[in-house]
């Protein structure tokens, strides 16, 4: 059976993920800061026969990372999906505004934890049949479209924009190693983090349907599209 963890695992798109996998019959680590009040999580472990497992992880904290690698031990992990992500602490960040404390934070969250993640667990990977490094990232992300339609997030760009070129830079270096990294845009998708604004619009879609698209583009990442920064549809999106 395939092994999936993922990180923010506990509502938004990291729980359809995890009942997408789950539906799939895949075996799931969901990862999150939170596994006393993750309900939604809590009653898929209980339903789910053993195919759902929840391990603590706020990815902003190192030594939680170095933790994480000692509770997964030496498991094949085939993918692994770092969303866990932040809007923004604070979402406003602009050419007027900066806050410098908000915007090291938004960065370790967004841009170095899936590193950081991705080196502790590198050896669960290569473990693995199908050895898959995923970041879902955004079109905010796009230096060169400047994506994204606010004003407001220069902490979100920066952040997914640095999410980006790291992932890419694994999907060179560890190419030798038969690892595939997906760089994943999930849309413009019904969640918390998104909340009215996508709520009121008709190009929103919801997690679920991201998710499921998201698992199918995960499923037919090859060497030729590692590193490559796609949609959910697998549409292409400028760096
Ligand atoms: N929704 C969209 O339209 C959209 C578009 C582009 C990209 N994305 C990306 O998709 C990913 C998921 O977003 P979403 O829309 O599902 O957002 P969401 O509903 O706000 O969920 C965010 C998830 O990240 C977790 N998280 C945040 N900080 C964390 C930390 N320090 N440690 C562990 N977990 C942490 C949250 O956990 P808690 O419950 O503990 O806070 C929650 O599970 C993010 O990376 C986001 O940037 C979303």
């Amino acid at each position: 059976m395939t092994r999936v963890l993922i990180t923010g695992a506990n509502r938004g798109i990291g729980l359809a993920l995890v009942r997408q996998y789950t539906a799939d019959g895949v075996e799931v680590v969901a990862c999150c800061r939170n596994p006393s009040t993750a309900r939604p999580l809590q009653e898929l472990v209980a339903s789910s026969g053993g195919q759902v497992r929840i391990i603590e992880l706020d990815v902003a904290d190192d030594a939680a990372i170095a933790s994480l690698k000692r509770t997964i031990g030496d498991v094949p992990l085939d993918v692994i999906i770092n969303n866990a992500g932040i809007n923004g602490t604070p979402k406003a960040q602009s050419a007027e505004r900066i806050d410098v404390e908000g915007w090291m934070t938004t960065m370790r969250i967004n841009a170095l934890a899936p590193i950081l993640i991705a080196q502790a667990l590198r050896d669960n990977l290569l473990r693995s049949s199908e050895k898959k490094l995923v970041a879902i990232s955004s079109d905010y992300a796009s230096t060169g479209t400047n994506y994204g339609s606010s004003r407001e997030r220069y902490a979100y760009r920066a952040s997914k924009a640095a999410l980006n070129n790291g992932m890419r830079a694994l999907a060179r270096d560890w190419a030798e190693d038969g690892i595939l990294v997906g760089i994943l845009y999930p849309g413009f998708v019904r969640t918390d983090m998104t909340g009215e604004r996508a709520s009121a619009s008709p190009n929103s879609i919801s997690a679920e349907h991201s998710a499921l698209c998201l698992t199918r583009r995960i499923a037919e990442l090859t060497p030729a599209t590692s590193g490559a920064f796609l949609d959910y549809n697998g549409e292409t999106l400028d760096w």
